[in-house]
């Protein structure tokens, strides 16, 4: 498929107008957001790996109690995984941790503890595709490198008032285009930025504030008044209902109590965290439900249970899942846990449930018990 031209607006005297509004906006404008502190690399790759799919104020807190847990790229590559992703608990998208932590070990190993500073080599990290690459290359190296994430691409589908979905494969090579024809000469790093930080307060997916946009005069979108209905929206996700159980298994040893847990196996939805045995629910009607706990908790575990009542019911989504989880009581009967390198079973000291990373809906049945 070709690539749309970029209209025949955007000449020489729009990129000059724009690039200088947009520099003397965000200058008076800008957030004052922590990772803005300092153009150190691994601050900037840290915050943006954190800022994919997370809003700013989420964000936030995450990031500070990060960086204190581990300064440098070098004390992250040496930090045990199960230690990174508890302080990413909460953050979900959890395999962004597990890259995070892959990359910063690649970092130490093949350039001695460095950041490279040119977008193809911090491609070859995991976890850095073409859009993270180009913000650590322009924000802390002053690189000329565009980008391209979801304000940016809602911004630039507006001031090109480009029609069709900007997520399809013509849309994002024309958008990639347009990202980088715009960039000036010099002050990239703040240029990016800007862009970004116009798309998120300005330019914003409903209702976007077009009277207070440095950008509106430039816009075609808003001279045709279609702000409604560009950026196109792709298809709309299909949800699938799930019926989930977990299971509450107690038992006491020298007084104290246990439960028992397990840690995800590579390719499971919370891969790397630990959990209660949890299981899809297939049988309808809760005597057959008795008996599936009973085959399910044993097949994860290598425990037979006795199946008490239930404790409660969660409901939550994640991505196209909206899942319905049904979390029980039981007790130990019999058995020896069944642990293998790759999929951990323990019995955890309840107090200890803190220390360990847990899955989502793990950390809200740890606070019932
Ligand atoms: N979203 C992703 N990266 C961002 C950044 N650096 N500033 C504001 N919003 C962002």
């Amino acid at each position: 498929m070709p690539t749309p031209l970029l209209p025949a607006a955007i000449n020489a005297s729009w990129k000059r107008s724009f690039r200088k509004r947009l520099l003397a906006w965000y200058a008076k404008h800008k957030r004052d957001l922590p990772w803005r502190k300092s153009k150190n690399p691994y601050r900037v790759w840290l915050s943006e790996v954190m800022l994919q799919q997370t809003q700013v104020e989420t964000v936030k807190p995450y990031f500070q109690r990060f960086l204190k847990a581990f300064p440098t790229v070098k004390k992250l590559a040496e930090a045990d995984e199960q230690e990174v992703l508890r302080l990413w608990e909460g953050l979900g998208y959890y395999r962004r941790a597990r890259q995070l932590h892959a990359a910063a070990q690649q970092v130490v190993a093949e350039f001695g503890g460095r950041f490279p500073d040119d977008v193809q080599s911090l491609q070859s990290l995991p976890g850095i595709g073409r859009y993270t690459a180009g913000a650590i290359a322009s924000i802390a190296f002053d690189r000329r490198a565009p980008i391209l994430e979801a304000n940016t691409i809602r911004l630039f589908s507006r001031l090109l008032a480009y029609r069709d979905d900007p997520m399809k494969a013509a849309g994002q090579r024309l958008l990639w285009q347009a990202a980088e024809q715009v960039l000036p000469r010099k002050e990239i790093a703040p240029f990016n930025q800007a862009l970004m930080e116009l798309g998120s307060l300005v330019c914003s997916p409903t209702n976007p504030r077009c009277d207070q946009c440095p950008a509106a005069s430039l816009c075609i979108t808003n001279e045709l008044g279609l702000q409604k209905s560009i950026p196109k929206s792709g298809k709309k996700v299909k949800f699938t209902d799930v019926s989930e159980a977990a299971v509450v298994v107690r038992k006491i040893v020298r007084k104290k109590e246990r439960v028992l847990l397990r840690r995800c196996a590579e390719g499971e939805r919370w891969a790397g965290l630990w959990d209660f045995p949890r299981f899809e629910i297939e049988s309808e009607g809760p005597l057959f439900v008795r008996d599936e706990l009973i085959a399910k908790v044993q097949q994860q575990t290598g425990i037979v249970i006795l199946p008490g009542g239930l404790l409660k019911t969660i409901k939550h989504g994640v991505t196209r899942y909206r899942i319905t989880l049904d979390c029980y009581e039981a007790t130990f009967s019999s058995g020896r846990v069944t642990s293998t390198k790759e999929e951990p079973v323990r019995w955890v000291p309840t107090p200890e449930l803190i220390d360990l990373p847990l899955s989502t809906t793990g950390r809200k049945i740890a606070k019932l018990v």
